[in-house]
């Protein structure tokens, strides 16, 4: 808020916020400290979609980077093209100057060797609620993070971000909605601008973010779009 109402850009303005959440330890669905993968490897998914020049740029499942937000505005701005996945996410952030890091704080892998001690015998990654699952880590197989920033400057230019660490024990290279634009964000600068977070495979199937802005087009309110 500071930086809109200092008159910066609006996407300068929602990446510096969800960095916020992106660099704090403490918060295990975004960033550093997300929970990992299978794996226990942090995989990060990221958008932005900046509305003045209707462009976007997106990353996923980016390891060793704990700001993927600042990637995806890369993809945006020095390349021709929208979403860098994997180690060719990496490559590029290692190529723009990002450090690399081990994301995993004690707490994720904590988090994360308690879910492998308790694997489930039924075949499913992602077992349903079960009586003889731990309380405490089935609240974080069921609590799904991932923060959207979106906002609107005194000119009335828009623009948003979405970023996550994605689903806790996802398979590797599993991507989820934040960085599908149109899923997981999306601007239209004469219109609105609209973000996600929740069970990402859900509101893939469903394109939900381009669908809330298309129905505010129609003359929805945002509440009831
Ligand atoms: N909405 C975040 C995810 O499903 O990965």
């Amino acid at each position: 808020m500071q930086m809109i109402k200092q008159g910066k850009d609006p996407l300068d303005s929602v990446i510096a916020e969800v960095n916020l959440v992106e660099n704090d330890p403490e918060d295990i669905t975004v960033g550093y400290g997300g929970l990992p993968n299978e794996k226990g490897v942090v995989e990060l998914d990221s958008s932005v979609m900046h509305g003045p020049t209707h462009n976007a740029g997106a990353v996923a499942s980016l390891r060793n980077i704990k700001n993927p937000s600042q990637v995806a505005k890369l993809v945006m701005e020095r390349t021709a093209h929208a979403l860098i996945v994997g180690e060719g996410a990496l490559d590029f952030a290692k190529s723009h100057g990002f450090k690399q890091e081990n994301l995993l704080t004690d707490r994720s892998r904590k988090i994360w060797l308690k879910r492998k001690e308790t694997l489930s015998d039924r075949d499913f990654w992602y077992p349903p609620k079960s009586e003889k699952m731990d309380p405490e880590l089935h609240s974080f197989m069921e609590s799904h993070g991932t923060i959207n920033c979106c906002a609107l400057d005194s000119t009335g230019d828009l623009a948003g971000a979405t970023t996550t660490s994605g689903f806790f024990f996802k398979i590797p290279g599993r991507v989820g909605d934040s960085p599908i634009i149109g899923a997981g964000l999306y601007v239209d600068n004469e219109i609105g601008a609209a973000g996600s977070t929740g069970f990402g495979e859900a509101n893939i199937l469903n394109w939900g973010s381009y669908m809330v802005v298309e129905y505010m087009r129609q003359g929805y309110s945002p509440e009831e779009s």
